[in-house]
């Protein structure tokens, strides 16, 4: 599949794509699409190149499987479902069927339906047994916990609402800690599972509840449910009044669109929220329409493609010049790697290349503190996609966030250009000389020539999160589609959850470690003689 790509990598490979980089390649290796601009002109494109990755999108069939995504198909073959996270923002959209039924009069149902929540919960109309409620604790993992959570810390400048916590971790220590700053009565608890049988969120729920049951009547009242599992929902004890419903078309690491994003509706608001969902639903239209050249979606999957599956590049580094986007890189490992981290292909063969990349990293300019020196000097390339708005919502301090922009620019500039042997010599001509000059300067070579994007925006307004999201949701998607993988399905992550069911017995001391390895056996006994 990459055979052409390949040949034409290895006759590149060796240029400085820096001598490149003028003017005209910066308007033509770029894509802007809504509020954001695709800077891709740092990288080793070129014409020839793009042009045979567009060719891997028509080979691979990427529009009949971007429509059939739309029209509601079940390209989630492995498990019989269609992929709909879209119509959860299709807010003036036209009708999308799913088996020949139109699902979008429920889905805006249950949009007014947390609205209304949601509005309640801010006024105080809805209230605790201690009064209005100052305190929203988000019980939820993977796609129940990442998207919300990175959402509501990306938007708090809009953040009038009571305060949101998010609880994931079966570890007691974090609901331990979210618990000792809440009020029992004027705190609501909202169990977020699509399955409503994940062991973490489930040990986590109860858990709260038996803490609010100390002080509080009706503990019910003050619990909330964001599940397709209406049935278990019931039998926990959560009124159906608050119980904000899905269908099983919506993938959990692409659920925040709708019911699993209450948290942060209660957080900033129903309009804001919905601003969300209208970049959303901006940039599926683009994705929809643009021609594959001008896609922003579909060529950052190219890019991605080139630096993964063509040059070997195993990792990518997300590096968000914009703090508000701290968790965007941890969010972005769910969706990438969950959805792409597959060795086989739709038909069950063997995938013939490497699967998606490690995702990974931090916000800058801390970043740059820590593991850029790797970036820049270790022996692996590693592409980087950094993300800066043009303005932070910080008026007063205006002149940090141009500093923050010129590090975010210098580091592209760094990555590309290198530092040279002369201009080290340079660098430390007046501090040595002879053999020590040579070996300091050595230290201080860069050999540049390294790939990044960037992807740039005015501000990081709801629409503007809505559109990013939604741009790394089909860039998945096409990447996805070009290798022939499942994006939506995850098998990858039942061994360990069935192994760790078995194990629980045997930690706790009621069953023995007979089957076990040596390995294993040995830590539950170092674990157990220090009081597991
Ligand atoms: O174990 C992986 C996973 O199934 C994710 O795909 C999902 O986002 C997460 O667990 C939580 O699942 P649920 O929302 O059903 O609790």
């Amino acid at each position: 599949m990459f055979d052409a790509l390949k040949a034409h990598h290895a006759s590149v490979r060796d240029r400085r794509f820096e001598t490149m980089v003028d003017a005209a390649r910066a308007a033509d290796f770029a894509v802007e699409a809504g509020d954001m601009r695709l800077d891709y002109a740092k990288t080793n494109i070129d014409a020839e190149g793009r042009a045979l990755l567009i060719d891997l999108l028509d080979q691979a069939g990427v529009a009949v499987k971007r429509d059939a995504m739309f029209a509601g198909q079940a390209i989630n073959e492995t498990e019989g479902r269609a992929v709909l996270h879209t119509a959860l923002r299709n807010l003036d959209g036209g009708p999308v069927l799913v088996d020949q039924r139109d699902v979008m009069p429920e889905v805006l149902e249950t949009l007014d339906r947390m609205e209304a929540f949601a509005g309640d919960v801010r006024s105080g109309a809805y209230r605790g047994q201690g009064g209005a409620i100052t305190d929203v604790i988000n019980i939820g993992i993977g796609g129940s916990d990442l998207g919300p959570k990175m959402a509501t810390i990306a938007l708090a400048p809009y953040h009038d609402g009571p305060r949101c916590h998010f609880v994931s971790n079966v570890d007691g220590a974090d609901i331990a800690g979210v618990l000792r700053q809440c009020d029992p009565a004027t705190t609501l608890v909202i169990v977020a599972s699509k399955t409503f049988t994940t062991i973490e969120t489930m040990t986590n729920a109860r858990t709260a509840q038996a803490w609010m049951s100390d002080s509080v009547a009706d503990t019910g009242a003050q619990f909330a449910a964001l599940s397709t599992a209406a049935d278990k929902t019931a039998a926990f004890g959560i009124d159906a009044s608050r119980v904000f419903g899905f269908a099983d078309w919506v993938g959990g690491r692409y659920s925040m669109w709708g019911p699993i994003g209450l948290s942060l509706m209660i957080a900033v608001g129903p309009q804001a929220f919905r601003a969300f969902l209208r970049g959303g639903q901006a940039m599926d239209r683009h994705f929809l329409s643009a021609p594959w050249a001008e896609n922003m979606p579909a060529m950052l999957a190219l890019v991605g493609l080139w630096h993964n599956q063509v040059c070997g590049h195993a990792t990518r580094a997300v590096l968000p010049y914009d703090n508000l986007l701290s968790r965007l890189p941890a969010y972005l490992q769910q969706l990438e790697m969950e959805s792409n981290g597959k060795g086989v292909s739709m038909d069950g063969a063997d995938l013939p290349c490497d699967s998606g990349p490690v995702v990974w990293g931090e916000p800058g300019t801390n970043g740059q503190h820590a593991f850029y020196q790797l970036i820049h000097q270790g022996t692996r390339v590693i592409p980087c996609e950094f993300l800066i708005a043009a303005r932070s919502h910080e008026d007063d301090l205006h002149h940090q966030h141009q500093l923050l922009v010129a590090n975010c620019l210098a580091q592209s500039e760094a990555l590309m250009r290198g530092r040279d042997l002369d201009a080290a010599r340079s660098k430390v001509a007046g501090t040595f000389e002879g053999d020590e000059l040579e070996r300091q300067a050595r230290h201080r070579v860069f050999k540049g020539n390294r790939p990044s994007v960037t992807i740039a925006y005015p501000q990081l307004t709801p629409e503007v999160l809505g559109q990013i999201i939604a741009l790394y949701e089909h860039r998945v998607f096409v990447e996805g589609a070009v290798l022939g993988i499942n994006s939506y399905d995850q098998w990858g992550v039942e061994l360990g959850k069935e192994l760790a069911t078995a194990l629980q017995p045997v930690v706790e001391g009621k069953a023995g470690t007979d089957g076990k390895d040596g390995s294993t056996a040995a830590l539950v006994g170092f674990l157990q003689k220090h009081g597991v």
